[in-house]
């Protein structure tokens, strides 16, 4: 069964359950209504008759009897209204009506006892009074009479069940009109809350087949705060969190990508100059003096090559986790100095002065060999793109933490070439190009990560034409748990 229909049937159910519930106390509550306030009413007549035709010698005080001719007249006005009575005297003999010995009859001795007691007596229907009325139901009421603390005598009035009942069809009837009127109410309250409903779950069943298209740009509106609500909005949570997943694989991919590519074109340039000196080796093209000169070529080409492919797995590595550093306090002068002889030479072939700037017992708490790594990257940058000028790398114990600068005096870079340096295989400027040192643009990419491992900062500041200097924090104390990169 579609869920609308249950839903309609539930909620019609309860709505019908609820109007019959209420219909059968109503009916109930009216019925003894109606019977009370017809024994009330000939309670009421019972009393005036007795007051009427009662005769009691008032000299005597001593009780007589009824006056017939009054209980006439009032039988006469009474049975024009369906109402009927009789008289009993003290020992339970009809008095009035005046009928014939065979037709008179008498109280019950149960309900004798009682009146005795002076208890009155409603009753809703009489089988007696009934078989004497030809099978017209009646309700009566029988009120004992008291004088000189006796029971002097009986009255009963009584009217015919039939009217009572005539006006409790006619409240029937109401009702049953009114639960007609609120069954096609409750058919048409339980469609719009059923179909209310099934419009918010089939809100959720659109927006699933949104998902399943592959579309995670949703977001259900929620008002009220109920399960389809709670259920739309975990519902929203999930689509964001696919949502954001798939951003994620799409960038994951377009980064592998760019890898494959940049690191396809970066091994291009060294293997087309080695297959064009194999070349033309092969074909004896190149004179026999530069022979030698050309093997050189090929065997840095190929230096540069390993270089490239060497960083890439480190810069993975390093990227993925993979790497752990042993930390632990060292001499930073002696580390910085031990890298300023490596560097000499090259610092010579670029005309350039290095200096070292720094008090003898500078600690920096790092890994010694990317300590190493990353002072080595930024100096060997520095005589790269500074000629005939002067490097100077300093090295202090800051709060907490070691400070490091490496200022040139070279070409500097702009602003937009500042924000991009950390960036794999970036170059400032691709005309730097300086195979000699087999430019890979890869070098600050490391570095950058290899200081994050290390909890410290790393910042630039660059002019053109005029210089550059990195500044580097190490933190003496790094958090027991090592970060992943985030690049
Ligand atoms: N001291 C500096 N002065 C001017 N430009 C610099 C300096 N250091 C870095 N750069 C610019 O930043 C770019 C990126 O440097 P990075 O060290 O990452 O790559 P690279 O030196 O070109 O190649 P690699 O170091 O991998 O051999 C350089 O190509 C250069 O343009
Ligand atoms: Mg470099």
């Amino acid at each position: 069964m579609k869920l609308i229909y249950q839903q309609m049937l539930a909620f019609f159910a309860v709505i019908m359950a609820t109007l019959l519930i209420v219909g059968l106390f109503f009916i109930q509550f009216t019925t003894r209504m109606v019977y009370n306030n017809t024994w009330n009413q000939l309670e009421g007549y019972a009393d005036s008759l007795m007051q009427q035709a009662l005769t009691v010698d008032k000299q005597t005080a001593t009780f007589h009897g009824f006056e017939i001719s009054m209980l006439k007249n009032s039988e006469a006005v009474l049975s024009q209204q369906k109402v009927h009575f009789a008289i009993f005297n003290g020992d339970n003999e009809m008095i009035y009506p005046l009928l014939p010995e065979n037709q008179k009859h008498s109280v019950t001795k149960a309900d004798w006892k009682r009146l005795e007691n002076g208890e009155r007596i409603r009753r809703t229907s009489d089988r007696d009074i009934n078989r004497r009325n030809n099978g017209a139901e009646m309700t009566d009421v029988l009120v004992p009479y008291f004088y000189d603390g006796k029971l002097k005598a009986v009255i009963s009035v009584g009217s015919l069940v039939s009217d009572v009942h005539a006006n409790l069809a006619k409240i029937e009837h109401n009702l049953f009109i009114a639960l007609l009127i609120s069954s096609v109410a409750a058919i048409i309250l339980s469609y719009i809350l059923a179909r209310y409903q099934i419009l918010r779950i089939n809100r959720l069943r659109g927006a699933v087949h949104k998902v399943a298209r592959g579309d995670f740009d949703i977001h259900l509106e929620t008002k009220q705060h109920d399960e389809i609500d709670d259920l739309a909005e975990d519902f929203n949570s999930m689509a964001q969190s696919l949502q954001a997943s798939q951003a994620e694989i799409k960038r994951q991919e377009e980064r592998r990508r760019q890898f494959m590519a940049d690191a396809a074109h970066e091994m291009r340039t060294p293997l087309t100059t080695i297959n064009g000196l194999l070349e033309g080796l092969q074909y004896d093209a190149i004179p026999e003096e530069m022979r030698g000169k050309s093997i050189e070529l090929m065997q840095n080409e190929t230096k540069r090559l390993i270089r490239i492919v060497n960083e890439n797995l480190d810069y993975e590595k390093i990227r993925t986790n993979q790497i752990t550093l042993s930390k632990r306090h060292f001499n930073a002068t002696e580390a910085l100095e031990n890298i300023k002889m490596q560097l000499t030479k090259k610092a010579q072939e670029a005309d350039d002065k290095l200096i070292i700037q720094s008090q003898p017992d500078v600690m920096v708490y790092a890994d010694y060999d990317r300590f190493v790594q990353i002072m080595f990257n930024i100096m060997q940058n520095s005589i790269q793109f500074t000629q005939k000028g002067t490097i100077t790398v300093t090295a202090k114990t800051g709060f907490h933490e070691t400070i490091l600068t490496v200022q040139d005096t070279g070409i500097g870079m702009s602003e937009a070439q500042v924000k991009n340096i950390w960036e794999r295989y970036y170059k400032a400027d691709p005309s730097r190009k300086n195979t000699k040192y087999g430019e890979s643009g890869l070098g600050l990419a490391i570095v950058h990560q290899l200081i994050q491992l290390h909890h410290g900062q790393i910042e630039v500041q660059s002019q053109e034409n005029k210089g550059t200097t990195f500044k580097l924090v190490f933190p003496d104390d790094a958090p027991a748990t090592e970060t992943t990169p985030t690049k």
